[in-house]
């Protein structure tokens, strides 16, 4: 029962979403990513906890298995990549304390693990794509996807360093991460996917002469 509440509420987020104020359709484009893209996946990887971090947490994934996914060695992973705890089995906290999220921002920033099945790939992707200059903002900027959200544009420095394709296709890494981090088991599922569909065709072929061979008395 649990369980089947469970999977309703899951397959309703989208509409929830949706519901909660989309945001503007006309900015929203498609997101190209690609799961099977582990160096896209890893430099997405390092700018989410470079970047985000800070404010946001990713609590229901562990800095282990991101490693362990990825294919970045532990080492690595440890020395430049975690920067709220030295445990790899921990959890992707935020390294802002308790309430200062709701004294800077007014709205303590959502936890990011499942953003990306939450909103959706592409509305993710354009809305990392859409902050621009407004002064009229407490922090002199909006965003196109999500009018008058309460982030700062935390890339803007990127944003003027790469110029705007390459900052673009970071973007696209770091939505691909954020993808991977809402459905580990994604890419694995779509290749599976994949076996199961050769094997019912090749099963087929032996189904057919059976059924044949048990009929034949029959007609
Ligand atoms: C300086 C603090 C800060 C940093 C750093 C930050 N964010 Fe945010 N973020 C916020 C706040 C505050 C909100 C809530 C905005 C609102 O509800 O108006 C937010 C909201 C979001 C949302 C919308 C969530 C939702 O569904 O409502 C996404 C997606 C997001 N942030 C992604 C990121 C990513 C990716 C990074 C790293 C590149 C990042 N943020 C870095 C403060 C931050």
């Amino acid at each position: 029962m649990n369980k089947v509440f469970l999977s309703v509420i899951v397959l309703c987020l989208p509409l929830l979403a949706e519901a909660a104020g989309g945001g503007n359709n006309e900015y929203i484009v498609h997101a190209p990513i690609n799961l099977d893209d582990k160096v896209s996946l890893q430099r997405g990887a390092q700018i989410f906890v470079n970047n985000c971090l800070g404010c946001h947490s990713a609590q229901y994934m562990r800095y282990g298995r991101v490693a362990e996914d990825l294919g970045i060695p532990p080492e690595i992973m440890r020395e430049n990549m975690m920067f709220t705890t030295d445990r790899i089995g921990d959890t992707m906290h935020t390294a802002m304390p308790g309430d200062l999220g709701k004294k800077w921002f007014g709205v303590v920033p959502p936890d990011l693990t499942l953003v990306a099945r939450v909103r959706g790939e592409d509305w993710l992707y354009s809305y990392l794509t859409n902050f621009y200059e407004d002064e009229s903002r407490p922090w002199g900027v909006n965003n196109h996807v999500f009018p008058d959200v309460a982030m700062p544009h935390v890339l803007s420095n990127m944003e003027m360093e790469l110029g705007e394709d390459k900052f673009n296709e970071a973007m696209a890494d770091l939505t691909n991460y954020m993808v991977y981090m809402a459905e580990p088991i994604r890419a694995e599922r779509e290749r599976l996917g994949v076996y199961v569909l050769i094997f019912l065709a090749v099963l087929a072929v032996p189904v057919y002469f059976l059924n044949k061979e048990y009929w034949k008395d029959i007609h």
